[in-house]
């Protein structure tokens, strides 16, 4: 019964891969797509060669001991079989160098692929910090730029750049669905292509160990059709509103007159803080501190009375706040659509 069940593990777990937000079995891009045939390319070539090189020491121990069996049998060298083998050699040493200029080729084939850019390609810069992104979109204009945290709107079809940098020490860019990991060195920008095919959901996750919560430094991609993606960047260049709502006043006055405007920009206000996200449009993100608690009200309440509690190590230090003070924050916040 345990070989069943371990069985429908395995092949739950084995499915479970194949589709989902994180995997890179499941391309919705271009260079995804090349790396998901230089993965399969090696997969077949080395499975193939695993398979005879286990059928050829199978036939080897079956013939050992059929020749311990009958000391009779010819010696080795003198059958036929023996004669069609070592006339095979040739065969077999062609098969082994053909299999590794193929792999060699397709290897090189999409390297250079990754590398390449389409036309008219967005920009964006993600710098990476311990432990969240800063998300830059570069505009046609100063008017057109804005920045975000730990979100990546792409529009489907269309080529994008991103050009990454790190703050602090080396983190690792990887959306498995999209394209491989690329570093985020400090005092050096790297660049990464992606062009999306597939409008959907994804995730990205820092593939280098930076530290104690490396983990907890995760980001959302939002593959959106042209149209969804203008609107959402349009919303994105504006300022935030004016809160009109009583407690939604107070909780801005909470916000910048507490430590939250050292670290917070706020565009529209007097909130300037680079140091952490910007919050501009805080509310239109699905996930909280990288990744780390999806964007509710709760949530949101958890995180600033306790961050530490939250994400141990983080940045964001607990600031004093009465209930009523916290509870007016939030409600600012809620309003940063
Ligand atoms: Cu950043 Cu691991």
């Amino acid at each position: 019964r345990w070989g069943k069940t371990l069985a429908a593990a395995g092949l739950a777990s084995c499915l479970a891969g194949c589709r989902g937000v994180q995997t890179m079995l499941d391309p919705a891009a271009d260079q995804s797509r090349h790396i998901d045939l230089i993965w399969r390319t090696m997969l077949g070539v080395c499975g193939v060669m695993y398979l005879l090189v286990l059928a050829f020491l199978a036939w080897a121990l079956w013939r050992a001991r059929q020749r311990r069996a009958e000391p009779d049998t010819p010696a080795v060298g003198e059958t036929a079989a023996d004669d069609l083998l070592s006339r095979g050699l040739t065969g077999w040493i062609a098969l082994i160098v053909a299999g590794l200029v193929l792999l060699t080729t397709v290897s090189f084939l999409v390297d250079r692929s990754l590398a390449e850019v389409g036309p008219d390609p967005l920009r964006i810069k993600v710098t990476a910090n311990q432990w969240w992104w800063q998300v830059d979109y570069r505009g046609q204009g100063p008017s057109e730029n804005f920045t975000t945290a730990n979100v990546l709107h792409l529009p489907v079809n269309r080529p994008a750049v991103i050009e990454l940098q790190a703050n602090d020490v080396i983190h690792s860019f990887w959306v498995p669905n999209l394209s491989g990991k690329t570093d985020l060195i400090p005092g050096r920008t790297n660049y990464m292509a992606i062009t999306p095919r597939r409008v959907g959901s994804f995730r990205g996750q820092c593939a280098e160990f930076c530290g104690f919560e490396h983990a907890k430094m995760a980001f959302d991609v939002q593959v959106d059709d042209p149209k969804t993606f203008e609107a959402w960047r349009q919303r994105q260049v504006a300022s935030a509103v004016d809160p009109k709502d009583f407690e939604a006043i107070e909780g801005k006055q909470v916000f910048t007159s507490k430590a939250c405007v050292m670290c917070h920009r706020i565009q529209g206000t007097d909130a300037g803080g680079t140091v952490g996200p910007d919050l501009t449009h805080l509310m239109s993100r699905a996930h909280i501190a990288a990744g780390t608690r999806p964007n509710t009200r709760g949530d949101l309440q958890a995180w600033i009375a306790d961050p530490q509690g939250v994400k141990p190590g983080t940045s964001m230090p607990r600031v004093a706040l009465s209930s009523d003070e916290l509870n007016a924050v939030v409600s600012y916040l809620e309003t940063l659509k």
